[in-house]
C-alpha cells in the first residue's frame, strides 16, 4: 500500500485536492486501530486515500464514503481498484446532505468520519455516531 499511498499523495498535490494533511495521519489511524470500527460512513471522498487509510488499518473493515463529485469519486474508485479493498470500499456520489437521508434506515455505523460541512443532523437520523 505505500506505493499507492505515495501515488495518491503526490496526485493530490499535483491536482490540488485536499485530502487529510500528514500531521493528522497518525491520530486518524491511532483512532481506528483504537476502537476498531467495522461499519464506517466517510463523508467526502475526494480522490480515497482516507478511505483507504481507514481499510487499511484492520481487517474487514467496510466503508461507505460519500462524494458530491463525479469526477473524484471516479478518480477514488481507480485508486481503490488498485487496492486490495475494492470490494470494502463503497463510494456513494452525489450530495451527502441529501444521500443521508436515503440511507438504509437499518444501516447502522460504528464511526463517521466527516471531512466536510456539517451533517450532524442528518447523521441524528442515521443513528450515526462519531467516536
Ligand atoms: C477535504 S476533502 C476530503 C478528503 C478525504 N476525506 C481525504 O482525506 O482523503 C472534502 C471532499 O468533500 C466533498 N464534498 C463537499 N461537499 C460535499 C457534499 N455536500 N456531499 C458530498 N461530498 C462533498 C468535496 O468534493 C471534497 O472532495
Amino acid at each position: 500500500m505505500d506505493y499507492l499511498f505515495k501515488e495518491m499523495e503526490e496526485f493530490a498535490e499535483l491536482n490540488h485536492v485536499p485530502i487529510i494533511k500528514e500531521a493528522e495521519r497518525k491520530i486518524f489511524k491511532d483512532i481506528i486501530a483504537k476502537y476498531k470500527p467495522k461499519r464506517i460512513l466517510e463523508i467526502g471522498t475526494a480522490i480515497g486515500y482516507s478511505a483507504l487509510l481507514m481499510a487499511n488499518c484492520g481487517e474487514g473493515i467496510k466503508i461507505k464514503t460519500l462524494e458530491l463529485s463525479t469526477e473524484r469519486a471516479e478518480i477514488a474508485q481507480s485508486f481503490i481498484d488498485k487496492s486490495p479493498y475494492k470490494d470494502d470500499i463503497e463510494i456513494v456520489i452525489g450530495d451527502a446532505g441529501e444521500n443521508l437521508l436515503s440511507l438504509d434506515k437499518e444501516e447502522i455505523f460504528d464511526y463517521c468520519e466527516p471531512h466536510t460541512c456539517d451533517f450532524n443532523h442528518e447523521l441524528g437520523e442515521q443513528n450515526s455516531q462519531r467516536i
